[in-house]
């Protein structure tokens, strides 16, 4: 079917106690592995393109890709725009058929993220297009500062949410993007994000939810992968951590590992092949698995 925006998605998953994935794409290769599973799996699924996807992709090419994998399949899809720092690049993105954006102010005071927020709100309201914003920071490429408060404030979530109309919101609860997340025991706040869930109604988001899978690192380090000292949020914490108000996990690097994997695994077993379609099925298969788990994970299997 035509792609839906996140509001709908996000309402009955908020309703239902589950979550849906948000997983990131930048090619072909990674939207049909991600369709094609959440389709097997009968989910609903959020598809992103962040910033940098597009600048890789082309804007027209990536929306087309994603508008045909939904096309081919009964569940809901949505193509949602990852942490857009510029309102212009969210206007160009709704004009491409996004259906759902990301602004992502975090990085400036309370003051400036509202008012920024606020007009990207009023821009992608007007066509029916709905908002996430984050308030707090994530450790790593948000410009966290040590020694700053980072994490969400959740009296100011409240004052947040009610000004900007925004309609899902990104916490800060200790995750941070990439592979590397935690010096020590991972930990996620999850008194915070009660508190959060009390004070604010619209669906909340988790950024930096990779788990990691040690399995399929180790399975990579076999076949000439060097990935040492990895460490993603464990399963029990983003299970407690849906159990609290998140109705949006975002995933992007454990994508990154199974595709690698799988395509390492084709050109070790098959080094005499040159055809990038066999390894490159090889990592879409990879990556089928992965997004098959993390349904599973967040029980949004059969939600549609
Ligand atoms: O949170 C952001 C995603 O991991 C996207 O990463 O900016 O490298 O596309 P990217
Ligand atoms: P990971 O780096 O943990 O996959 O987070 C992805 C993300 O938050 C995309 O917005
Ligand atoms: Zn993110």
């Amino acid at each position: 079917m035509t792609l839906v925006t996140t509001k709908k998605i996000l309402k009955d998953a908020q309703r239902n106690d589950y979550a849906v994935g948000h997983f990131n794409t930048s090619n072909l290769e990674i939207t049909k592995a991600i369709v094609e599973a959440a389709s097997e799996m009968n989910s609903p699924v959020i598809v992103a393109a962040s910033k940098g996807a597009i600048k890789y992709a082309g804007i027209k090419q990536i929306a087309e890709i994603v508008k045909t994998a939904a096309k081919k399949t009964k569940i809901p899809v949505a193509l949602h725009l990852d942490h857009s720092p510029d309102i212009d690049l969210i206007a160009d993105c709704i004009k491409y058929g996004w259906t759902s954006v990301m602004i992502d102010a975090s990085h400036f005071s309370f003051v400036k993220n509202t008012r920024l927020t606020k007009l990207a709100v009023q821009l992608a309201h007007r066509r029916k297009i709905p908002v996430e914003a984050e308030l707090g920071r994530l450790e790593g490429k948000e410009g966290w500062v040590k020694g700053k408060e980072i994490f969400t404030d959740p009296e100011k979530a409240k004052v947040f949410a009610r000004l900007t109309g925004c309609d899902s919101l990104a916490v800060s609860i200790g995750t941070s993007h990439g592979a590397y997340k935690f010096k020590g025991t991972p930990r996620l706040d999850i008194k915070r994000l009660k508190e959060i869930n009390e004070q604010v109604r619209i669906p909340l988001v988790l950024h930096g939810a990779s788990s990691v899978p040690q399995k399929l690192v180790v399975e990579a380090n076999k076949y000439n992968a060097k990935l040492k000292g990895m460490i993603g949020v464990p399963n029990s914490q983003i299970r407690q951590a849906i159990r609290n108000g998140i109705c949006k996990v975002n995933t992007d690097t454990d994508i990154r590992i199974a595709f690698d994997l799988g395509i390492r695994k084709s050109l070790k077993q098959h080094p005499e092949n040159i055809d990038y379609r066999k390894y490159l099925a090889s990592g879409m298969a990879e990556v089928k698995k992965l997004v098959k788990s993390k349904i599973r994970l967040f029980k949004s299997e059969n939600a549609v």
